[in-house]
């Protein structure tokens, strides 16, 4: 199969060294011309993404995994109803790509999409220049043409990946990536990767036209898929949220106070590994084996709460890292998180069941060790109101720990947003994915700091924030609109993340280890935000 590599190493470097080699690529894609302000960056083409890689390199498997991924129209069955959509070699979720730490993937991507596409490997500290920001760490994969993405996959665990164009995610293309460790292949019998999803593409409407409708609806507007008229009641009044006035350390342009819990999506299908609730999937094992449960959401805008009927779950990983197990009834997963969990199985048919939070719908599947009559697909097991992870409930191991102490460089990133327009920014400032250094503030490091990030939600929304390159430890949760005590929660073991949700009025502060040189994008993963411009650039600055 003849590969063409768009994003050479040449073209890579070039786009640090000057405007000459940007031309013969199609433009300034790195939005770095000699008069712009950005000497001085680590851009993706830099020597320090090359070397931090070597280093990775030099310390891995020396085996290479060699996959192959076709991004293209396709009719998926959801379980009795097809729908036309974009999907990874036609399946939802894509193939299950896996490997072990510390060996070298080689991914051919070829874009037969009608639209520019890229892939983004989710969670990974990997290579700055295979990261897939559009026009951040590379050119954009053109309709017909294909991409060799190469990097070293550093650390075990559960990962995903997905484009990072438009709304593409929003359709079928995402897929898991397990990261084995040879060092702990991990005490149980079984694997179910298990991916949740909300769904319209191909049914009523494309994301597209979500966003567009959310974008004219004003303060307050809700997409509910026509799918649905007349089957769920109109819960929004149950979700008030009071917004106090704005901090006055608040950056200008945040919006004043908003009394409603505003734009929502009420999505006609709730997924479970790309089936709808009336054709499950059915996880088999027998009685008594230990299942571990790879927990994924893929989801544009929704938060799931997980449950499987009749047993505990107990939490070991999430987004890849391990914690100290805790055993909890229920928990809740944000879009981009990962949670793995250990459940030792009775014998029988169970529930295992995604609430769409604030949907009045579920995702749903069925985990089998014998006989017995399957669960119906509204099925409501009594752990979902049991007990609930909380973020303070989980601390890393001692292996994985990132020391809090006082930071190098302090970054605060505060989510804000313009309900009327459905707008949605970090410090006041939108980001554009054509042109990301264009009228936003990137957040300066340094290789080698230790890096603290203050989350702070302005909005009456929840919103999943995710770091690329690095994970990142929570080491604090607290309430901005309470200065003298905010932090009081303070997490000296907290867990590592790289996707960590921010709930309305919360500041969570994380820190990080500067050790990976580029351009990163810190956003929300809520689709529909992150579309208009909820993200922000950390950027690695060369040392004087
Ligand atoms: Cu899964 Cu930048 O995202
Ligand atoms: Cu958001």
């Amino acid at each position: 199969m003849p590969q063409r590599h768009l994003v050479s190493r040449r073209s890579l470097l070039l786009g640090a060294a000057g405007a000459a080699g940007l031309a013969s690529t199609g433009g300034a894609w790195l939005a770095l011309r000699p008069e712009d302000p950005g000497a001085g960056r680590l851009l993706a083409g830099s020597d320090a993404v090359q070397r931090a890689e070597d280093f990775r390199r030099s310390a891995g498997s020396g085996r290479t995994v060699r996959a192959a991924l076709v991004a293209e129209e396709a009719e998926v069955d959801l379980g009795g109803r097809v729908v036309r959509t974009w999907s990874y070699d036609g399946r939802i979720p894509g193939s299950v790509l896996r490997c072990r730490a510390g060996d070298q993937l080689e991914i051919d991507v070829r874009n037969r999409l009608p639209e520019p596409t890229t892939v983004h490997w989710h969670g990974l500290r990997l290579r700055n220049d295979m990261d897939g920001v559009p026009n951040l760490t590379q050119r954009p994969i053109a309709p017909g043409e294909d991409m060799r993405y190469s990097f070293t996959a550093p650390d075990p665990g559960t990962y995903w990946f997905h484009p990072h164009m438009g709304l593409q995610r929003e359709r079928g293309l995402f897929a898991p990536l397990i990261i084995d460790d040879p060092a702990d292949p991990g005490d149980y019998d079984v694997e179910f990767v298990v991916v949740l999803d909300d769904w319209i593409d191909g049914v009523d409407a494309t994301p597209d036209d979500v966003l567009a409708a959310l974008r004219t609806g004003g303060a307050g507007a809700r997409y509910r898929s026509p799918v649905l008229a007349g089957k769920i009641a109109d819960e929004s009044a149950s979700w008030t949220y009071h917004v106090p006035p704005a901090l006055a350390d608040a950056p200008p342009g945040t919006p004043s106070a908003v009394t409603r819990l505003a734009s929502s999506i009420d999505f006609p299908f709730y997924l479970l590994n790309g089936r709808l609730p009336t054709a499950p999937p059915t996880f088999r094992a027998e009685p008594g084996q230990r299942a571990r449960i790879r927990l994924i959401n893929a989801a544009g805008a929704t938060v799931f709460r997980v449950a499987l009927g009749g047993h505990r779950l107990t939490v070991t990983h999430t987004d890849g890292f391990p914690v100290e197990p805790v055993t909890v009834d229920t928990l809740q997963i944000a879009s981009g998180e990962r949670y793995d969990l250990l459940v030792t199985l009775d014998d029988g048919a169970f529930p295992l069941v995604g609430v769409a939070e604030g949907k009045g719908a579920q995702a749903f599947g069925i985990v089998r060790t014998g006989s017995g009559s399957a669960p119906p697909a509204d099925a409501a097991p009594a752990a979902l109101s049991g007990r609930l992870l909380a973020l303070s409930d989980l601390r890393a191991t001692a292996g994985v720990r990132i020391p809090r102490q006082a930071p190098d460089a302090s970054h605060t990133a505060y989510l804000t947003g313009d309900m009327n327009a459905f707008a949605w920014r970090i410090n006041a400032e939108t980001y554009h994915h054509d042109r990301p250094f264009d009228g936003i503030t990137p957040l300066p490091l340094h290789a080698g700091q230790h890096v603290q990030l203050e989350l702070v939600n302005q909005t009456p929304m929840y919103h999943p924030m995710h770091l690329h390159g690095h994970t990142f430890a929570v080491h604090g949760i607290g309430d901005y609109r309470d200065v003298e005590r905010t932090g009081n929660t303070v997490l000296p073991e907290g867990t590592r993340k790289d996707t960590v949700m921010v709930a309305p009025g919360e500041r969570l502060t994380v820190s990080f280890a500067a050790d990976n040189p580029g351009q990163w994008l810190v956003h929300c993963h809520n689709a529909y935000h992150m579309a208009t411009g909820m993200a922000a650039v950390l950027s690695y600055l060369a040392d004087p």
